[in-house]
Formats: C-alpha cells, structure tokens, sequence
C-alpha cells in the first residue's frame, strides 16, 4: 500500500508548518541568527507538529545553504539525507521503548564524538516523560554540559511528567491544539494537491473529529479517501459514524421534555439503523457537553455544525445545569457499558430512565437544604426542584480559543483497528462439541474460524490489488458462512453498497479462492443490532454478541434478518 497520507504529509519547511506560527517564527530566527539552543523541549498534544519541527531543527542547523534565512533549503545534500531518513548524525530515540538507564548512558558516550557527515549532532528524544527516574539523571549530566556539536530536542505529550531539573535545562515550546479552521484549510489545500475527490463540508466533519490534531484529521482523510471515490458528507457520515447527530437531537430533545416514550423510541430507532450504541452514547454526551459548555459562556463557537448552534442554545435554556450534570453522567456510564454485547439498547435506556427517575440536588439547594436542616432537622430535599431558567452567558457570544479542556470526552473516534474479531480470540469456540456437532463442515470445506484465521491475509492480498476494496472489508464483519458464501456485514447501506460495486466482490472472492484453494462466494449484509440471525443452515458468527447471547446466556436465536 501507499504511503500514509500524514507521513506524506509531513512539512518539510517551516512554511508548511499548520497553526504554530509562533513556534516556527522563533526557530527560524534562532537559525537565522545562529543561535540554535542546544536544548529544546517541544510539549503538546499529539499530532501537532512536534516531530516535525524537531527533524526541521536537525535540517536547518545542518543546512549547507549559504544563505542562513533559507535553511532549510532541501536542496542541499544534508536536507536530502533527512528527507529520506539517512542522516548519520540526526538520532531519534523513542522513549517509550529506550526507557532504561543504559539507553541513555550509551547516548552519552557517544555523544562525545564529533558528527560524523554534518555541523551539529541532533538527538530527537520523543515520549522523553517516558524515562525512567535513573535515565532522567543520566540525561540530566548530559543537558548540564552538552557538548558543543551536540543539540537535543526533547518532545512530550505530558509536560507535567518531566522533572523540573529537566526543564530548566531546555528552551520550551508549547504546541497548541490546531484550530478548525486551520484544519479545514489544510486539508483542503493537500487534498487539492493530491487530486483527492472529497466534497467541500467533509473537510469540517474531519476536522471537528480531530479534536486539534493534524495527524488524527489527515489520517480520517486518509481512511475515507481510500475508497478513490469522491467523498460526499453522507458517505463521511457514515464512516465516521457522525451520521446521527439529528437522533442525538431528538434523544436530548426527549430529555428535556423528560418524555419517556419518545426517548426510548429514538433510541430503538437508532440502534435498528445499525447504529453502534456506545457510539451514540458517545455523541449524546459530546453534544451535552457543548450544552454545558455553552451555559458556562465557554464555548469555542468555531467548533460547533452551524445547524446546531440554535439548538445547543434551545437545549442550555431548557435543561437547568443540575439537569444538565445528571444526564451527562448518566450517558457517561453507557459509553463504558459492558452489557453492550448482549443488551445492545440497555445501556443507553438506562441512562435515559435514570435521567428521568433520579432526582437532581441544584448544589445551591443543597446548601440551602443544609442550613435548613441545622435548624430544622426534619426538612428534606424536595425530589423535584423547580427549573431555574439560567441565561445562555454572554461571554458565550465570542470565540475563546482554547477552550476545549485537554480531557474532553471525544466523539467519535476514529476506528483503528477493524472490527473483525481476530483469529485467536475467534478459534476456541470451535472446540465446542455441541456447536461442532451442529456445524462441522464436511472433510476439506472451509469453515468460518479458518476464514477468521487467514482473515488479515486476505484482506492484505486484496490491499496488494485494490487498498480500497481492503479499505471497505476493513468496515466491515465476518457475519456467517452459507452454502460456502462469506457474509459480510456492514454498520450501514452506503458501505454495503459501496462494497458491492466496481469489482470489489470479484477481487475478494479471487483472493479467498487463492487463499483456500476453492470457489468461496461473497454477500452483504446491513448487520443490525439484533445480530442477526441466522437460519439453521448458517454458520454464526460466534464471537460477539451472537455468541455471547447462544453461549453463556443461554439464548436462542429465533429469528434472523438479512438484508438482502
Ligand atoms: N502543525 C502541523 N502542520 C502541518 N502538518 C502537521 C502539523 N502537525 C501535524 N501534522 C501532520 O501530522 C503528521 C504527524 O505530526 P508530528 O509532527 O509527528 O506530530 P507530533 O510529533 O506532535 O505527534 C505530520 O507528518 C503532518 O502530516
Ligand atoms: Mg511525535
Ligand atoms: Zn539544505
């Protein structure tokens, strides 16, 4: 396969650096100017530019243009050696996995020789928060008197976790969360570049996904452009699994009229669509919390769907913050529900019920209450308080960048594994007497587990092929086998029918037919929530919630749907 997009990607002057101006600008005057610091930390969110600029620090500082404002000018020999990750004297250690003592103290004996091909040695220690204690005074030594050749960029996504001995040694530059805006324009100007077909309100969708990161935005870009189709929002939508956000309205709408009926209905509605329940939960939270933020009047406006400003603003008027704190715990919980496998719905049905039946203490009426009960030991909290009708804030009117708290519930994130069960975690149910009994395959046919088995073989061999067809099995689940045809479920219609056009079926079943020596077929389905079901003759996917319901419940499956 290609190379990945936000490797592609990755800026190779400080002109193309997104979003980090004032980091930028003073690098470059520093090599402007010749006074590169010999120590530098780069902390910040992932995705945001911190390697990149490390690597456009070692080329810079080693640059053999004579003009000193052109560095870096890849053009020169040393450039084109960092371009294509040849350079002998730029080190880049991965914390996370040199951890130790050692480690170090062989950086430190080396580091005492002269760069061998440039001006200046540079080490690029990443993940350096992930140093052990010793390691950190080994560095330490080394920080307190580098050698003159010598220059270190340290980068962190965890600034709090580096030893303020540590810090003092370095110059420190703080990466920033990149705008939506900025993520917009870039995306949008690289995929113009790359003649990616994408329809313009996508590049948003991405972006709002990404949540600040370059790398997360171009890798959403990258997944959704495999396909070589162009992008329209309602396919993005659906591979984002951002679709819902009308439902996630009308779930909240349903909160705030505290109608039962109506919530749960839309909750069923939503789940019967294929829609992943942790995954709504998820949204109904992330939507909630731009509620919340709003009546607290710190909403960055930027990141909100226009569509949606008037309703968060209906919404913060309508739920009184008590209100607001309760529902969002409770669809909290449902995004870690564990039930989600066997009770799909009963997480998020829960939240909603117990949004309807616990009663929220106002923290102003709990004070009250206390007073009172100093007093008069025998008042009690009211179970209902009367709604104060809090004013959306003013300051909520202006943008405020930066205001997304650095651990916000993320909506949506992009899936990066697929979904496909893997082949241990699919084999043991096949030593099952009694389902072994009900569905050994006859001597030399192929059986679901051995598709499982060569599943990330297949959809390789298809990559070599197509990466797009491989893009869309990766959207998808082994669903059963019958009469020697695979299933494969898809979470929505688009994808199916995506999967079912310009030869991505011929391709798959070629490559099963190479991959086990016989005619396998292949079919879609739309899985739904139900699981699915399956008549007798089908080979159940055993693995997830199927499995779980028929295995350890004891279910039974009565009723199948297939969608086509
Ligand atoms: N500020 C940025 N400007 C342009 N591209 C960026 C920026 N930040 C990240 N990227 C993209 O994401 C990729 C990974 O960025 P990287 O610098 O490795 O992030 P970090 O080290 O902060 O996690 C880059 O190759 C580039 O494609
Ligand atoms: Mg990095
Ligand atoms: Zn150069």
């Amino acid at each position: 396969m290609s190379k990945a997009l936000y490797r592609k990607w990755r800026p190779q002057s400080w002109d193309e650096v997104a979003g980090q101006g004032h980091i930028t600008q003073t690098l470059r005057n520093a090599v402007m100017l010749d006074r590169v610091a010999h120590a530098y930390l780069f902390a910040g969110p992932r995705g945001t530019g911190k390697t990149t600029c490390a690597r456009l620090v070692a080329k810079a500082v080693n640059c053999l243009d004579p003009d000193l404002k052109n560095r870096p000018c890849n053009e020169c020999e040393h450039c084109k050696a960092i371009t294509a990750g040849r350079f002998m004297d730029l080190i880049e250690i991965d914390a996370a996995s040199n951890t130790s003592v050692d480690d170090i103290r062989d950086l430190r004996d080396k580091i005492n020789f002269s760069p061998s091909q440039g001006r200046f040695k540079v080490y690029i220690i990443d993940e350096v928060h992930m140093l052990s204690t010793a390691a950190f005074n080994a560095l330490l030594k080394t920080l307190e008197e580098p050698p003159a050749h010598a220059i270190f960029v340290l980068a962190t996504t965890e600034i709090h976790k580096i030893p303020a001995t540590v810090l003092s040694r370095c110059q420190r530059h703080e990466f920033r969360r990149i705008p939506l805006e900025i993520i917009v324009n870039h995306l949008k100007e690289k995929s113009a570049e790359e003649g990616l077909l994408v329809e313009e309100p996508v590049f948003t969708e991405i972006a709002r996904q990404a949540t600040g990161s370059l790398r997360d935005a171009i890798s959403l870009l990258d997944q959704l452009t495999s396909t070589n189709e162009k992008i329209t929002l309602e396919m993005a939508q659906a591979i984002l699994g951002t679709a819902t956000s009308l439902r996630v309205i009308e779930i909240v709408d349903a909160l705030a009229a505290k109608d039962a009926a109506a919530g749960l209905e839309q909750i069923d509605q939503a789940l019967d669509t294929g829609t992943d329940p942790r995954q709504l939960a998820r949204q109904i939270v992330s939507y909630l919390r731009n509620v919340l933020l709003y009546q607290m009047g710190h909403l960055n406006q930027a990141d909100i769907a226009e569509d949606l400003k008037p309703k968060i603003h209906a919404h913060a008027s309508q739920l009184p913050l008590p209100e607001l704190l309760k529902a969002i715990n409770a669809f909290n919980q449902a995004t870690m529900d564990e039930h989600a496998n066997w009770h799909p719905g009963l997480g998020l049905e829960l939240a909603f019920t117990e949004y309807l039946v616990r009663p929220a203490v106002p923290a102003e009426s709990q004070a009250r209450t206390e007073q009172a009960a100093a007093s008069q030991p025998l008042v009690k909290a009211p179970l209902t308080q009367p709604k104060p009708k809090p004013e959306p804030v003013k300051k909520a009117e202006a943008p405020l960048p930066d205001a997304e708290p650095e651990s916000a519930p993320q909506a949506g994130q992009a899936p990066d594994e697929p979904e496909v069960a893997s082949p241990d975690t699919a084999s043991p149910q096949d030593e099952r007497p009694d389902q072994a009994e009900k569905t050994a395959p006859p001597a030399g046919a192929v059986s679901l587990s051995d598709i499982h088995k060569q599943w990330r073989k297949v959809k390789a061999l298809v990559g070599k092929h197509n990466p797009r067809t491989e893009g869309l099995l990766n959207t998808s689940k082994l669903a059963g086998l019958k009469d020697n045809t695979l299933i494969l479920g898809f979470s929505s219609d688009t994808l199916k029918q995506m999967m079912e056009k310009s030869g991505n079926l011929t391709l798959t079943c070629d490559i099963l037919e190479e991959v086990f020596g016989q005619a396998i077929g292949v079919t879609c389905i739309v899985s739904t929530h139900q699981g699915g079901v399956l008549p007798e003759d089908i080979e159940i996917e055993n693995d997830g919630m199927v499995g779980t319901a028929t295995r350890d419940l004891g279910g039974k499956i009565t009723d199948a749907k297939e969608a086509n």
